[in-house]
């Protein structure tokens, strides 16, 4: 039986690291999600065939409750609450991993009879698992704004509070390690790493908070691959690294296109930054320039390049079916049509590549960050769609801003900008927009869909 099994989770590794291709590009994301939970349910299903598998009656009980859950949840949730959504998902695999560890020891009377690594494996995975499980539900408290989305911190005292629950979990677990077998012992690395996870998740401020899900989403794949050598199961080993490598990839990426560091995020309290009053930080009005869906569909109209540059906005509105037909018109005009799509763009990595693929624009239309910029100077007209922090100039010009230093779009440098947006209020990072205020830049206020759709109408018009 072993044997088959070990053949069922060769079959399985081989349809994640499939899968996994797949999700490289728009095109084969849809059917790459399916190969890997394909393998999935075949690591799952040789799981379940292991010699001295029992409990059938729960295993079934919990297979229906996350089910119940899990798909109806996954299947309602709004493109928008997907962050969230991953944060909490992801969090209940460092859950299941903490007590999975916390029933190794008492099945194990404290890893008594076992080797030391065993020990260490399964400590390693209570603490990483467990600070991510109450990571991301602060994470998504944070998001679903159950809590508030500022960051919280006790100030000074937040980073020795940090070292000490660290030193207190690991004291713990170095008393387990050397044959301490009170039960009170993994409670204790338990509740630390519990108080950790929301302590260093609390302080950090809305704008980096992709960061941080990713980073957690990095810890719950290595406590599960731990878990997996002290349990001598292959498959949670191979599932685990996968998700570690990749999260940790992903979480890198991240950090680099909002210029944050990861040490930083791991010692706590950052990405506070300071948030100034939209319309002018001293409060004062400043005025902007307003222009009309008529005025906007004759300057692209007589554009000979025009770059959509789409933001959160673009995904609130759901404006990408009406984007695309604006785009159609005007590449009908013989305008060249492009978008400039910046990696943290919208609420989630990949959120704006999704959205345009889902009205089927082009692939080949969206254009990375670094080409856009160098697009830019050659283009005539950049229509901004509810994007504000990507195009923020202050990341470039002030060093007092709290996104200086992350890398964006610089739509300034083409010769004419319209912003579609219904006010003047900030973006995810509550600062200005000098760009709003440039005089070439032209304000469309409204709701994206239907200011592109009046676009859509004025072109036909023309
Ligand atoms: P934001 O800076 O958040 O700006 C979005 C803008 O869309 C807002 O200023 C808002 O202005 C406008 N808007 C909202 N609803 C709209 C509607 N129905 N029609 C028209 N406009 C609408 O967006 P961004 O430029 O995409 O930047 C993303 C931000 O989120 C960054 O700060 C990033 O760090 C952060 N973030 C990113 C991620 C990832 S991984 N992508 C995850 C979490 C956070 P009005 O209210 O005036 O309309």
């Amino acid at each position: 039986m072993t044997t088959f099994v070990s053949i069922l989770y060769i079959i399985a590794f081989a349809l994640f690291i499939y899968g996994l291709m797949g999700l490289t590009g728009p095109r084969t994301a849809v059917r790459g999600n399916w190969i890997a939970a394909v393998g999935m349910a075949i690591a799952v299903i040789a799981t379940l065939l292991l010699p001295g598998m029992g409990n059938w009656w729960l295993i079934a009980l919990g297979i229906v409750l996350g089910t119940v859950v899990g798909v109806p949840a996954a299947r309602q949730v709004k493109m928008t609450a997907m962050p969230q959504m991953v944060a909490l998902f992801n969090g209940v695999g460092g859950g299941a991993v903490a007590l999975i560890a916390w029933v190794e020891f008492r099945t194990t009377d404290g890893y008594a009879h076992e080797p030391l690594y065993v020990a260490i494996a399964s400590l390693f995975a209570a603490i990483v698992g467990s600070v991510s499980f109450w990571g991301s539900n602060i994470a998504f408290g944070k998001l679903q704004e159950l809590i508030s989305g500022r960051p919280i911190s006790v100030g000074r005292l937040q980073q020795p509070l940090n070292v000490l629950l660290v030193v207190g979990a690991l004291a713990c677990a170095v008393a387990i390690a050397s044959g301490g077998g009170s039960e009170w012992l993994i409670i204790g690395v338990l509740v630390a790493s519990a108080f950790l996870g929301v302590m260093v998740v609390l302080p950090i401020g809305g704008a980096d908070m992709p960061v941080v899900i990713s980073l957690l989403n990095a810890f719950t794949g290595l406590s599960a691959a731990a878990m997996g050598l002290a349990l001598d199961n292959t498959a949670l080993i191979v599932a685990g690294m996968i998700v570690g490598a990749s999260g940790s990839i992903l979480t890198n990426l991240m950090a680099k296109a909002m210029n944050r560091s990861i040490p930083a995020i791991v010692a706590g309290g950052f990405g506070g930054g300071t948030a100034v009053a939209a319309g002018g930080g001293s409060g004062e009005q400043r005025p902007v320039r307003s222009t009309s869906a008529g005025d906007a569909a004759i300057q692209m109209a007589y554009a000979s390049k025009v770059m959509v540059v789409p933001g959160y906005g673009m995904a609130v509105a759901q404006a990408q079916h009406a984007v695309r037909e604006m785009a159609d018109l005007l590449e009908s005009k013989g305008i060249e049509v492009l978008y400039a799509i910046h990696p943290v763009a919208g609420r989630m990595p990949g959120h704006m590549n999704v959205l345009l693929a889902e009205a089927d624009v082009p692939y080949e239309s969206l254009k990375e960050m670094d080409e856009s910029n160098s697009q830019f100077p050659q283009t005539d007209v950049a229509l901004v769609i509810g994007a504000n922090d990507v195009t923020n100039p202050a990341a470039q010009s002030d060093p007092s801003s709290p996104i200086y230093g992350m890398p964006i779009l610089s739509v300034n440098s083409s010769r004419s900008v319209i912003v579609l947006k219904r006010s003047m209020s900030s973006g995810f990072a509550g600062i200005d927009n000098e760009l709003f205020y440039d005089p070439k830049t032209a304000m469309l206020f409204g709701d994206a869909k239907s200011s592109v759709a009046e676009i859509v109408e004025e072109l036909k018009a023309l």
